[in-house]
């Protein structure tokens, strides 16, 4: 056997895995998220993930099918873009497939002079897919960018993707203007708002999120333990829907950026800023 069909037949063989169902398309791209953080296999791995980009497309089809996706990400159309043009992102059915909210926060973002954000330690709350997070380390070089997501199997996709953006089709790390790469740049951890920073004792200068504002019509929903095995449908749900926090404002839909709000002052750094999308504007 060639090389060649060895690889296309070990992607043929990933597929099948994929279609199954969507949790075992995430239990196989667990496995590939496995390899890529092992220096020995990752460049194995990220090699892998581009020849499986090229024998699928990033349509709905191929998401209904195999239950994932990886489409490019379309960035120089913002405001002051500089940097890569494209970057390359995965979703699964169980986490935020970005929608136009989500690209009208980074649009939001793209509005603020450069300095709100270059070399900066910022974190991104419910980064869903990751890709927030890494179009601010790729624009705007911060020192560092925490992508901080409730659900878990939010944080291995950002991880994925990622590897992705920070490595070239031969699994070559990408260099910025600081020589540094994305890796550098960035982490992602499962976090229920800043629960990671206030127990790591991370200091912020930014806080941003795009984060659910909408009450979940069956509150006990929300109360069930979050973990990366729930169903697809309750850690989906986890994307529009918040619980009750507490406060005045969840009368008005706002209750979990209030919580944010007040453990933001908590992890925030004197002159700190936080940029939260409120009514579909940040
Ligand atoms: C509208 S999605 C935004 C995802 C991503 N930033 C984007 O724009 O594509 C909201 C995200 O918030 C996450 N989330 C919901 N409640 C959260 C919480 N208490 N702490 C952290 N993340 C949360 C969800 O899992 C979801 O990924």
């Amino acid at each position: 056997m060639t090389a060649a069909t060895a690889t296309a037949e070990a992607v043929e063989e990933f597929l099948r895995k994929c279609e199954a169902s969507g949790d075992e398309a995430y239990g196989a791209f667990r496995s590939v998220l496995e390899k890529l953080e092992d220096p020995s296999s990752r460049t194995q791995a990220q090699v892998f993930l581009s020849d499986l980009q090229k024998r699928v497309d990033d349509s709905d089809e191929c998401l209904n099918k195999y239950h994932f996706r990886i489409q490019d990400v379309v960035l120089d159309q913002y405001e002051g873009y500089q940097g890569r043009k494209n970057l390359t992102m995965m979703v699964i059915p169980s986490i935020f497939i970005p929608e136009d909210w989500s690209f009208t926060f980074y649009e939001g973002l793209n509005r603020h002079p450069d300095s709100i954000l270059k070399d900066k330690t910022v974190a991104e709350l419910g980064c869903g897919n990751g890709w927030i997070t890494i179009a601010i380390a790729e624009k705007w070089l911060p020192s560092k960018v925490y992508g901080l997501d409730i659900n878990p199997r939010a944080i291995k996709i950002s991880w994925i993707n990622l590897y992705l953006n920070a490595l070239d089709e031969i699994g070559q790390p990408i260099y910025d203007a600081e020589k540094k790469t994305l890796l550098d740049r960035v982490e992602f951890h499962e976090s229920d708002l800043l629960a990671y920073c206030r127990d790591h004792d991370v200091k912020l200068e930014r806080i941003v999120g795009c984060i659910p504002q909408i009450l979940n019509p069956n509150p006990d929903a929300m109360s069930k333990i979050i973990t990366e095995n729930a169903s697809e449908e309750f850690l989906y749900s986890l994307s529009n829907y918040c619980a009750l926090q507490g406060f005045v404002e969840d009368q008005f839909g706002l209750g979990l950026i209030a919580r944010a709000v007040e453990e933001g002052i908590g992890v925030i750094k004197p002159s700190g800023i936080m940029i939260f999308n409120m009514g579909g504007c940040p």
